[in-house]
């Protein structure tokens, strides 16, 4: 049966390694060494684990995040508050509930990073270009989406980050250890080890001669890729497994600057205001947003002293890459590169008294979910339609006001 056939491949190269615990752990490595790590490391789909070393207690051998968590608490709170965690989220099933039927190829390409681990997918490859039904397939596991195992597990060893003071021993022998102790590689501190999921390969999906997801790109090119900084210190700092984005408000705050200016004090009916309010990414490692599906919207308004807007006062200015739903077209890319900035240059006529001035900076993180989950139910969400729903509910939800200001200017 083919669902067998890697596992097998797999175990004499493992215990061969298990027969040389320490010596190949505590070798410095050289950056290629890291760089063909990594590249096993992420084959996907990852090879099923096989069987544990057998005098291995159950929580040792357990996969699922939360026998990870009995021992290593802190990284398993932190990644339950995660989109990692959430990667199998109801946006990602509702749609794959049909597609594994109707599509199987596509939606095991889905899997290769929402849910890499080979016992998290229903069917793999087999025959001839056919798929079959994977005997090791463990849906419990499946829901927990990108979890510990997939980043730190292969073949049932454990991999892991350098200690903090740099080094890769650990005090007592590996056996002793739980699961054996771990291997220790800096191939976990480079923005390498985030490449495979948030970056197309160069052939991969582009629109307007521009790859759909580029972020490592956009990041090699960035001045934070030149002073050393990874994606792992912004993204993971203290080493929290929180990989908060531009969901997170606080997040959003830590790399862009607003600026709000306005050209007098106080107006007399019939002036005009002249305000201008600036967008700065100071600190994001990439495009500010990266990826297609954010919306930032820079606006300015009047109020009325019913706290109406005025019609016809509000302008605005988007930061983003808007593509159509079908994914044919790219409309604008108005995204900021690091450094760069955007300003809405406000300009009204002030017809009446008592008027004030709103402008705010609103960030929408799942813009083109919103419409698409909209368009997939019109068109028949099939099975996958109550999922689909409640995403749709929760995209609408995650938009949030990073600046807001209001000043009287009669
Ligand atoms: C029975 C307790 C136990 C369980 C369960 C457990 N670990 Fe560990 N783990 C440890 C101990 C103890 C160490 C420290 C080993 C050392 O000092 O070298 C460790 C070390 C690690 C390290 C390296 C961290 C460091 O200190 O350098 C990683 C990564 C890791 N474990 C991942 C996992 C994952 C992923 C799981 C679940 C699939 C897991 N562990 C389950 C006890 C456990
Ligand atoms: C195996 C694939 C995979 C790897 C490896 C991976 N990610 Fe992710 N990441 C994802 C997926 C899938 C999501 C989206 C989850 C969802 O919302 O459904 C995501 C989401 C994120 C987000 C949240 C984005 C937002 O919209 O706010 C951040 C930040 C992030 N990843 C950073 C990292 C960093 C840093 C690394 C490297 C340490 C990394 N990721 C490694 C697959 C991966
Ligand atoms: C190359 C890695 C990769 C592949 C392949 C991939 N995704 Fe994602 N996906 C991501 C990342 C990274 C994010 C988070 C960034 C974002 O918000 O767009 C994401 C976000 C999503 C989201 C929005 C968050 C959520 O959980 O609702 C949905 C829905 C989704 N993907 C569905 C899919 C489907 C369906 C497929 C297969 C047709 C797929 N993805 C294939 C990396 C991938
Ligand atoms: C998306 C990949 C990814 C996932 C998922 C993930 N980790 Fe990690 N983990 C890393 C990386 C990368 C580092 C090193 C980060 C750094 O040094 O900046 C790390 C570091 C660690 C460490 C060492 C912490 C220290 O203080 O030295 C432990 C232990 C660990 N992870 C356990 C877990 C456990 C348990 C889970 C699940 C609850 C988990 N990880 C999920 C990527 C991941
Ligand atoms: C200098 C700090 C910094 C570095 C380096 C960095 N990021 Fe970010 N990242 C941010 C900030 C701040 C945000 C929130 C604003 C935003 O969404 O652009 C963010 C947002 C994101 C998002 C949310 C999705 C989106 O459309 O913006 C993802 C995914 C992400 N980063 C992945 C990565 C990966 C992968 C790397 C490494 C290749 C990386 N980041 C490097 C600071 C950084």
């Amino acid at each position: 049966m083919a669902p067998s056939r890697r596992p097998r491949f797999f175990l004499p190269f493992l215990s061969l390694l298990i027969l040389l615990p320490g010596a190949e752990a505590q070798k410095p490595w050289t950056e290629g060494e890291q760089l063909d790590f990594l590249r096993r490391h992420w084959a996907r789909p990852i090879p099923l684990q096989g069987n544990p070393p057998a005098r291995w207690s159950p929580v040792e051998a357990s996969l699922l995040p939360e026998s990870c968590g009995t021992c290593h608490p802190a990284q398993l709170a932190d990644w339950k508050g995660s989109l990692h965690a959430k990667s199998m989220g109801p946006g990602v099933k509702g749609q794959l509930v049909e597609l594994l039927a109707s599509d199987t190829e596509s939606a095991l390409g889905c899997y290769t990073c929402h849910a890499p681990l080979g016992e998290q997918q229903e069917k793999i490859a087999g025959g001839q270009g056919g798929f079959l039904r994977n005997a090791a397939f463990d849906a419990r596991l499946q829901a927990t989406g990108l979890a510990c195992p997939a980043c730190h597990v292969r073949g049932h060893r454990r991999f892991g980050p350098p200690k903090r003071d740099g080094s890769l021993a650990s005090e007592p022998p590996r056996e002793r250890l739980p699961h054996n102790g771990v291997t220790r590689t800096p191939a976990f501190l480079r923005a390498e080890f985030c490449k495979d999921c948030h970056q197309f390969s160069p052939d991969g999906f582009a629109l307007n001669g521009k790859l759909l997801e580029n972020t490592y790109a956009e990041w090699t090119s960035s001045p934070f890729a030149r002073a050393g900084i990874q994606c792992q210190d912004c993204h993971m700092p203290g080493r929290r497994h929180l990989w908060r984005g531009i969901h997170d408000a606080e997040m959003v705050r830590s790399g862009v600057g607003v600026a709000f200016s306005i050209d007098r004090a106080s107006y007399a009916v019939g002036d005009t205001l002249e305000a201008r309010l600036t967008v700065t990414s100071r600190k994001v490692g990439h495009y500010f947003p990266t990826y297609v599906t954010p919306r930032v919207v820079v606006s300015g308004e009047l109020v009325d002293r019913s706290g109406r807007v005025v019609a016809g006062s509000r302008q605005e200015q988007i930061i983003g890459r808007e593509v159509t739903l079908d994914l044919a077209r790219e409309l604008f890319d108005t995204r900021l590169a690091p450094g760069e900035s955007v300003t809405l240059r406000y300009r009204q006529r002030l017809s009446s008294a008592g008027l004030r001035l709103r402008v705010a900076v609103t960030v929408h993180p799942d813009h083109f979910y919103v419409g698409f989950f909209e368009a997939l139910l019109a068109a028949g969400a099939g099975k996958g339609t109550p999922q689909v729903r409640e995403a749709l509910r929760a995209a609408r939800s995650s938009s949030f006001t990073l600046y807001v200001n209001e000043v009287p200017l009669t």
